[in-house]
């Protein structure tokens, strides 16, 4: 679920190369119409049935991955709830529709929405979560339930993964997030960008191809484990820099300053001023070395660059760096 996005992409490219005798479904995203609440019903139920028919062509067990959800902190409570109740009812249709075969399910969750004001240094996952976000408490729900649901169920394993910020080309920039991909962008058009968070702020910053390997990997081994099980990782560079180093970074790479306006915000009172993560579970399936934030960044200035130079406009459907993925930087 979420195929067409700047995660879900990124998996969908990447499970057949770490689970190589995998059947990928659907043959292309299924873009599902999520703000329409009954047709999404309607489709959500299709796509299930599709799924657990195909399933049950000769499969020996399924995995689904929720990369879906178009929140973050600052986003409506009416939206993040549709995205929630849009999981919930998933996972009623794949008890009603996959039963008879064993199963995994990954959920995208968020480090930094999750742990929120949680004064741990680092963050692992045995920190308590104490969301400050909406968005945060959100992600709380949407744990909670896939693992009562996996709990509930001898042959079904579940992975909560609770992701840091990922950046790499192809990131949405019309959201408040994302700050390396819209750092970049506001370079490469020599525009300012507004940022409403302390220069001092401290953030972890994972290549979105490390995150996505490191999801696949643990699918790979929920589904192969004698044991049923439900984990919850961390999935971190577990490098935290702050604001203005990233500030730095672009700088040495353009050699030019970036233009930042920063100004205090609403929204500031819920965005934690640092996190440091370091995970505890399956340190084995990290992707080793992880993209050097540097690297990363330059990979990212130069699509952008490629993409305005091109004079190829940015729109939410056309995504800077979608349509030529590449692995590394
Ligand atoms: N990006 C990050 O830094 C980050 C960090 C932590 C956690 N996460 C979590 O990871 C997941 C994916 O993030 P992303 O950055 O890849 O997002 P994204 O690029 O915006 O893609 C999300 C996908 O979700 C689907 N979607 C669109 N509107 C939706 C809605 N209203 N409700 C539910 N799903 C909707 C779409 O799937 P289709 O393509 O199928 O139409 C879209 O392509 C989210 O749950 C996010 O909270 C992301």
């Amino acid at each position: 679920l979420g195929q067409g996005g700047f995660l879900g992409s990124r998996v969908r490219l990447l499970l057949p190369r770490e689970i190589p005798d995998l059947g990928l479904w659907p043959p292309r995203p299924l873009g599902l119409p999520w703000t329409d609440p009954d047709r999404l019903e309607i489709e959500l139920e299709a796509a299930a049935r599709s799924f657990a028919a195909e399933a049950r062509t000769g499969y020996r067990s399924w995995m689904i991955a929720w990369c879906a959800g178009s929140g973050g902190v600052g986003t409506r409570p009416e939206t993040l709830q549709a995205e929630t109740r849009a999981l919930f009812r998933l996972l009623e249709l794949a008890s009603a529709q996959l039963s008879e075969l064993p199963g995994v399910f990954a959920l995208s969750s968020s480090a930094g929405g999750v742990y929120g004001s949680c004064p741990d240094l680092p963050l692992t996952e045995a920190s308590p979560c104490q969301p400050i976000s909406e968005y945060g408490r959100n992600k709380i729900l949407q744990e909670t339930r896939l693992l009562t649901w996996a709990a509930a169920q001898p042959d079904r394993s579940c992975l909560v993964a609770r992701l840091s910020n990922l950046y790499g080309p192809g990131q949405r920039l019309d959201r408040p997030q994302g700050l390396i991909s819209r750092l970049s962008w506001s370079l490469v058009r020599q525009e300012p960008l507004h940022i409403y968070v302390p220069l001092d702020t401290l953030r972890d910053h994972l290549w979105v191809d490390d995150a996505a390997r490191s999801m696949a990997r643990c699918l790979l081994r929920l589904r192969d484990s004698e044991q049923r099980s439900s984990i919850v990782k961390v999935f971190a560079s577990e490098q935290s820099i702050s604001l203005s180093g990233i500030l730095g970074i672009f700088a040495r790479i353009t050699r030019r300053m970036p233009r930042v306006v920063s100004a205090p915000h609403p929204l500031r009172e819920q965005q934690p001023r640092g996190f440091r993560f370091r995970s505890t579970v399956w340190r084995d399936l990290d992707p080793v070395p992880r993209v050097e934030l540097s690297d990363g960044i330059h990979s990212v200035i130069r699509r952008h660059l490629a993409l305005h130079q091109t004079g190829n406009p940015f729109s939410p459907s056309r995504r800077p760096g979608a349509a030529t993925p590449s692995s590394t930087p």
